[in-house]
């Protein structure tokens, strides 16, 4: 399948009609558990798993449907790039269960890592909180800055891990010049390319060792299951499998990686839609007489475009931007709103908006220096509104942003009061 284009491969790669019934579609397997042969020596190597292609046995290790969208994911991550071999993937229960089960595999006691300060909540936690607890140094650094990369490396890294582009605040980091770092010092390359999805950013042609994504967002697309992928190595992949499905138990279920598998096919049209209606919400919100600031890495004024026109084929769909009216807008603009709902999550046909406020966002970070915190406060302003922008019709986004950010609701106003109060 190594010559066939991306979009090509999101239809087909992975799946077959059934030889047997002639069904289009994969069937989904609701079974724990699999009939195995006889008893015997290469029975038992498949169940240690001497081979990346485990037999279907037991569904925490594999299972058709995952094997499925773990052949569809490899053949996304890697269209186009015939050079690369022994590329493999693992499906997990959630992106952070991928996330947790990269980081468990490749890191131990008194090993080092160097990570995105600035990347999904729960990643930033598990690098600041968790990884700490069992004995695994972590420097968390701005990795937009690849300086900054390179000075926090020591004799003990063992892993680099970016988050590109970084949520919530759309930090975007040079993938090759990272990876240059760390292959300098023998070290492999995560990246957490969730935001951009393999329709727009390939890390491994980038030098990249390791992609993560969080199946939840833009690959499933439609909002209604959970899942998580890492591809890389065979090898290491496998161990991924061996070590952390089979030992710690993040497997996916058969149901959402059928539904993984449906929403991937228009995974390349979607992400060019949303990436067209974000550019067209992004300049609206820049002329907004309400809005401070936007950063969407499709704008001009994003400070890291270039880059992002150069390591991205499109900009995505996710954007954040400022109000001048701080929290009282923000409550007003979340209580007004019609076509956008307010939620957190991204990457679905729904348009999704999500507001922070800034102090909130790094009081939470204590695992941050206050220099760090001044960055990060300089570069989004006075809260964060989030936004993933759907699939609907740019003109009635934008219709609904400029109609919610008009005039002021009367909880709008005390809003901001009763958030002084309960914060003392
Ligand atoms: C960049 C990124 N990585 C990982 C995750 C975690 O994914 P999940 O919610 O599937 O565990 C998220 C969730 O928002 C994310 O945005």
């Amino acid at each position: 399948m190594d010559e066939l284009d991306f979009s090509t491969l999101a239809v087909h790669a992975g799946e077959e009609p059934d030889p047997e019934t002639g069904a289009m579609r994969l069937p989904i397997d609701m079974a724990t558990t699999f009939k195995l042969p006889p008893f015997g020596p290469k029975l038992i190597d498949a169940l240690l798993m001497e081979s990346p292609r485990p037999p279907h046995a037991y569904t925490r290790w594999s299972n058709p449907g995952l094997r499925a969208l773990e052949e569809r994911l490899v053949a996304l991550e890697t269209a186009g790039l015939s050079r690369l071999k022994k590329v493999d993937a693992v499906v997990t229960a959630s992106g952070m269960a991928a996330v947790s089960a990269l980081l468990f595999t490749l890191l131990g006691k008194g090993d080092h890592v160097v990570a995105s300060e600035v990347c999904y909540a729960g990643s930033v936690e598990l690098f600041g909180l968790h990884l700490p607890r069992f004995g695994i140094e972590v420097s968390l650094v701005d990795t937009s800055d690849a300086e900054q990369v390179r000075s926090a490396m020591r004799p003990n890294t063992r892993l680099v891990y970016a988050e590109t582009p970084a949520n919530p605040i759309l930090r975007i980091s040079d993938i090759a010049a990272l990876a240059g770092i760390a292959h300098a010092a023998g070290v492999p390359l995560a990246v957490d390319s969730t935001w951009a999805s393999p329709a727009l950013q390939q890390p491994l042609a980038l030098g990249a060792d390791f992609v993560i994504h969080s199946l939840t967002k833009y690959i499933n697309g439609h909002g209604d299951a959970l899942g998580g992928v890492v591809i890389g190595p065979q090898k290491e992949i496998q161990r991924i499998r061996k070590e952390m499905l089979v030992h710690l138990g993040g497997a996916l279920s058969p149901f959402n990686a059928w539904l993984i598998l449906r929403g991937a096919v228009t995974l390349p049209l979607r992400m060019r839609q949303h990436s067209e209606s974000a550019l067209q919400v992004a300049q609206f919100l820049e002329g907004h007489p309400k809005v401070a600031h936007v950063v969407y890495p499709g704008l001009e004024s994003h400070p890291h475009h270039a880059l992002a026109a150069r390591q991205m084929s499109a900009f995505s769909g996710m954007l954040t931007f400022q109000l001048k009216g701080g929290l009282g807008t923000a409550i007003s603009l979340s209580e007004k709103i019609r076509v956008f709902h307010y939620a957190t999550s991204l990457g679905h046909a729904h348009s999704l908006l999500f507001y922070y406020p800034t102090d909130m966002y790094v009081d939470a970070a204590t695992y941050l220096s206050s220099a760090q915190k001044a960055g990060i406060r300089e570069w989004v302003g006075d809260g964060i509104v989030r936004v993933s922008v759907g699939l609907e019709a740019p003109g009635d986004l934008i219709r609904d942003l400029d109609q919610a950010l008009r005039g002021r609701s009367v909880r709008g106003v005390v809003g901001p009061l009763a958030y002084r109060l309960l914060k003392g």
